[in-house]
Order: structure tokens, then sequence, then C-alpha cells
């Protein structure tokens, strides 16, 4: 097990530009399993490699969605290499976190159902046609390979609050 560092904001690796994956290796399965490995220990939904500081376009997705009891409903593990929607579809709003801005949520609006072509950690291609909170985690995720976070999407007001949030946390951990 190799969880990474998580980067957080405003590091400047997590606003570069990704580049496409064209080897599927096994240096890139090791990357797959380090970010499901990082993704565990930080107790996320879903990751990109850019907030572990690898400029390459690679998501991890492990949602579980489980009942009152605690019981498992759905579970969604996916790879996403090389993502790109072929469909949006309408308009749904959910209060968004991130792993690489912690502690911080807001109310973000996204497509409610998607279509995303992505290729899997031996190169295939999938279609996923996803809905709810996986379709949001989708384009949160889809986001990071473009360098764009959560609070590029909500107001200016907002989003200095958060910096400043961030700033201070950062203040109360070096003293
Ligand atoms: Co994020």
């Amino acid at each position: 097990m190799a969880a990474r560092e998580i980067l957080v904001y405003p590091d400047d690796r997590l606003r570069q530009p990704t580049t496409e994956v064209t080897k599927f290796d096994d240096e890139l399965k090791a990357l797959v399993q380090d970010m499901f490995d990082t993704l565990k220990v930080a107790d996320g939904i879903g990751l990109a490699a850019p907030q572990i500081g690898v400029s390459k376009k690679v998501v991890i997705i492990h949602i579980e969605e489980k009942d009152e009891n605690n019981e498992l409903l759905e579970e969604h593990r996916l790879v996403l290499i090389n993502p790109k929607f072929l469909e949006k579809h309408g308009t749904t709003e959910y209060k968004e976190g991130c792993l690489s801005i912690p502690t911080f949520y807001e109310t973000v609006q996204r497509a409610e159902r998607v279509k995303l072509q992505a290729q899997d950690e031996n190169g295939e291609t999938h279609v996923y046609d996803a809905d709810g909170l996986l379709a949001i985690c989708m384009q949160h995720e889809y986001d990071h390979l473009e360098g764009h976070l959560f609070i590029d999407h909500i107001s200016s007001l907002k989003r200095e609050r958060i910096v400043k949030g961030l700033k201070k946390m950062r203040k109360d951990q070096q003293s």
C-alpha cells in the first residue's frame, strides 16, 4: 500500500493542464493502485492524478451507497483514463467538497445526467451512463484534469472566503 500526499490548493500543480495517457503499462497500473490507496486513507469518493502531482488524464472513483443500516446498496469503483463527455443533460445542484480544498463545502451546479467515454488501465474503452452522485463526481474529477476546481464554479465572494480560510489553516498548522 502506497498512499501518496494530496496537494492542497493553491498548489500550482492543481492548475496545470494534463496530458493524455498513451502507455497502458505497469507504471500506469501502479499509479492507479496508489490512487486507490490514497483515496481510501483520505476517505474520499474520487481522486484525479494532478491531486498527487501527476499531470496525466487519470481519475479514479469509489462510491459506496449504503442504506440506513449501513448495508451496501450499490458500489461504483471506476478507473477513468482519458475521459471525454459524449453527452450532458439537465442541471442539478450538490454541496461539493474536494480533498485538495479540505473542510470547505459549497453548492455547485452540474449536469444531472452524463454519458462519459473513458479507457480503463488496460486501455479498453468503456461508455458510462451516469446520474446522481456518480455523474457529479465524474464532472468534479474531470475538472481536475483541466486544472479546474469546484471553487471556480461559485461566486467570487464565497471563493475568497475559502481562500482566506485555507490560508488561516496553513498558518495555524505552522505555528
Ligand atoms: Co476534487
